[in-house]
């Protein structure tokens, strides 16, 4: 008996197994969460007296965002098999992706009895290793399509104000661009990151010789990734297709491998990256990765991601994929030396959601994109009325001077139209000081409310008496409202 295995039996509240106070299952899941470095708030248990109590303690299950591990313990008149068989139906039809662990007893203690979910996922394995009796379940194939992506294009975006960068960030991101596989963009919220990556996605689809390549991306494939992504989405997996045969269906990276285009992942920091990436890893450091099987059957051929000799991405034997008769020679995703995977991450939220371990972090070369400093914010305001200049700017500078809540240039902005707008729309005009202050505390809290109020008090109360200046009378009406958003 592990120390694990011995603390979950331990961590079970048996004696009010039957209450209806959900409080009982903290002991459980902050148990879980630490030992699987998950957060507690994407765990979930329920108590299943009976085998009739199944679906609605299923329905008690919160949505389908929220759980990454879902624990069921199972009363003495609820069968193994059928509680199997009721959670992935129920999975199935709702979309779900998670890990379920079935937990009984065994003589006087709890054991898991069985696990089910994605068996690449580092979490099952973890239940698999700790019970080495424990049945190992395959979770519901995902029925719902791969991440959708949005085609950067050839077309180049209407022009906007134009991104004011450092010339040595601008240097690092071209630089690595030419010479690294997989590069992101660091920074804090509203810092511009998104735009420096999609303007030099642009140029390299246009073709020039900025970075280099022999061989430019056809397009560049943009998706977002959150929490509810497996590495299905990224790399791919078995789906059932419409008729209803489980088939390898390829993921964002085989797909804009097979099309010559290159990958753009925004705001990885909202996903679990570690978990996503899983194959990807030892691809980005050169090796050939075995991704899936093409067809359920166990001669039926594999499929591959590696990469090519030459420029050029290729992908062979693909329309397999789709096909009556799937073969069994393998289907190869074969990424060139001119491929590439970009990303966006936020350095600020990432405290608060997932993080980028070390292991997949090394593998990319890492941009900083700092937010600009208040001299250039002052310039971005020029077509601003002078006094919503000025106090925008000032509150921008004075949130600058605190590195810990230190943000881009994106939701000052965000309130200097606010304020503008509310003057032209005549809602309410910035004649005096006091309601001026009025109008950049509303703006303020409309562009970053949920953002402060994730705030630790400490810092929120630096932050307050850092802006005082700007925001000194409003900061208790500024406080109530965040009771609202957060
Ligand atoms: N350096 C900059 N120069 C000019 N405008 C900027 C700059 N940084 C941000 N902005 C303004 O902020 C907007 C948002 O920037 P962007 O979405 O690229 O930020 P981001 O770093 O990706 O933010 P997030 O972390 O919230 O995704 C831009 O469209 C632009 O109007
Ligand atoms: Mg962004």
């Amino acid at each position: 008996v592990s120390a694990f295995t011995d603390a979950l039996a331990g961590a079970i509240p048996t004696d009010t197994l039957e209450a209806p106070n959900a409080a009982k299952w903290k002991p459980l899941r902050g148990l879980l969460a630490e030992a699987l470095s998950i957060d507690i708030e994407a765990t979930n248990a329920v108590y299943v007296s009976e085998f009739g109590m199944i679906e609605q303690r299923l329905g008690q299950a919160g949505p389908s965002s929220a759980d990454r591990l879902f624990v069921m313990i199972l009363g003495p008149g609820t069968g193994l098999d059928q509680a199997i068989k009721r959670v992935r139906d129920r999975d199935a039809s709702e979309g779900r992706s998670r890990v379920v662990v079935f937990v009984g007893r065994e003589g006087a203690s709890w054991t898991v009895l069985a696990v089910m979910g994605d068996t690449t996922d580092p979490v099952v394995g973890r239940f698999a290793d700790e019970y080495p009796g424990a049945r190992v379940e395959v979770g519901p194939p995902k029925a719902a399509p791969v991440a959708t992506a949005k085609s950067i294009g050839p077309v180049a975006p209407p022009p906007t104000v134009p991104l004011i960068l450092d010339d040595r960030v601008r240097r690092m991101a071209v630089v690595s661009i030419a010479t690294s596989t997989a590069v992101v963009f660091i920074g804090p919220p509203g810092s511009g990151k998104t735009r420096l990556v999609e303007e030099m996605a642009q140029t390299a689809i246009s073709g020039g010789t900025a970075f280099g390549l022999s061989v430019p991306p056809v397009d560049v494939l943009l998706a977002t990734p959150d929490e509810s992504w497996t590495s299905r989405e990224l790399v791919g997996g078995d789906v059932l297709d419409d008729e209803h045969r489980l088939r390898f269906r390829p993921g964002l990276v085989l797909d804009s491998v097979e099309r010559g285009a290159w990958t753009l992942l925004d705001e990885m920091n909202r996903a679990d990256m570690d978990k996503i990436f899983g194959p990807l890893m030892s691809w980005l450091s050169g090796s050939v990765v075995r991704v899936g099987r093409a067809g359920t059957e166990s001669h039926a051929a594999e499929v591959y991601l590696g990469w090519n000799a030459g420029a050029e991405s290729k992908a062979t034997g693909t329309e397999r994929l789709a096909a009556d008769s799937v073969g069994t020679d393998p289907i190869l995703y074969l990424a060139g030396k001119d491929w590439r995977l970009l990303g966006t991450y936020n350095a600020v939220d990432a405290q608060r959601v997932f993080r980028f371990g070390q292991a997949l972090g090394r593998r990319f070369a890492r941009v900083p994109v700092p937010a600009m400093t208040p001299a250039d914010f002052d310039d971005l305001l020029t077509p601003f009325d002078d006094e919503v200049r000025k106090a925008v700017s000032g509150l921008y500078a004075a949130q600058y001077e605190l590195p810990e809540t230190r943000l881009g240039p994106a939701a000052f902005l965000r309130t200097a139209e606010y304020v503008a707008a509310a003057s032209t729309t005549g809602a309410g005009a910035a004649g005096s000081n006091e309601a001026l202050g009025a109008l950049l505390a509303e703006g303020y809290v409309t562009a970053i409310g949920p953002w402060l109020s994730a705030l630790e008090d400490a810092e929120l109360a630096r932050l307050a008496d850092r802006t005082s200046q700007w925001l000194g009378t409003e900061w208790p009406w500024i406080r109530e409202m965040l009771d609202a958003v957060g």
